[in-house]
């Protein structure tokens, strides 16, 4: 199992982000929030660039926002392995996949808890990645909603009758209980537990 680390909820995040990349941890997730799309916003994009200063793991890049067509030519300056967006936006979808795509970067369709598989349908062939949302996105250290394992088994058989490539991720309240629910992904996302732990490393493999 792939692991990636939300730093959502770090209390210091440089050393957090200097621990991890001592570690193993496959990619690191970089949430953004617009206080539209989402309650809450996250830092912008002249201070989170620096996350490139203190690792080089590849990040994985969460967008939460109304309008990612304004953030994409951003985050694909930075060392990027795939940029989500919301499936639940209002923007042309199919625009944004393709603008990520000629910055030769990963693109990956995120679905939230209550939105219906079928959304994601008419998206599939263009897809690299889905991130399933386990919590209603906009904070970390949420509960895990255990209806997401039906959710992963359903997209999971979506790809498998489209007979298209795609992995699955998981995104919110992943711990060493709750992987349990996870183990049709390809990669879990998991925040507060590793970074809120005094060994990340440990933590990290325990989902492996
Ligand atoms: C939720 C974020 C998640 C979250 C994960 O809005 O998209 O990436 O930070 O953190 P935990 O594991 O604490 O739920
Ligand atoms: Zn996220």
């Amino acid at each position: 199992m792939k692991v990636s680390v939300s730093f959502l909820s770090s209390k210091n995040i440089p050393k957090d982000l200097k621990i991890l990349n001592d570690t193993d941890v496959d990619l690191i997730h970089v949430d953004v929030m617009d206080g539209k799309f989402v309650k809450n916003k996250t830092m912008p994009f002249r201070e989170m660039r620096h996350v490139s200063d203190y690792t080089d793991k590849r990040l994985d890049v969460h967008l939460m926002v109304e309008d990612p067509s304004k953030y994409i030519p951003l985050y694909a300056e930075l060392n990027c392995e795939v940029i989500y967006i919301h499936v639940e936006i209002d923007e042309d979808i199919m625009k944004d996949l393709d603008m990520i795509k000629k910055y030769s970067i990963k693109c990956g369709l995120a679905i939230n808890p209550d939105t219906k598989v079928s959304e994601l349908v008419p998206y599939l062939p263009y897809l690299d990645y889905i991130l399933v949302m386990s919590v209603y996105p906009g904070m970390g250290g949420q509960s895990f909603i255990t209806s997401a394992s039906d959710k992963i088994k359903e997209i999971k058989d979506l790809i498998k009758s489209y007979n298209v490539k795609c992995l699955v991720n998981v995104d919110g309240g992943v711990n060493n209980d709750t992987i349990k629910y996870c183990r049709d992904c390809d990669i879990v996302t998991s925040g507060s537990y590793i970074t809120n732990s005094s060994n990340f490393q440990e933590k990290i493999s325990s989902l492996r």
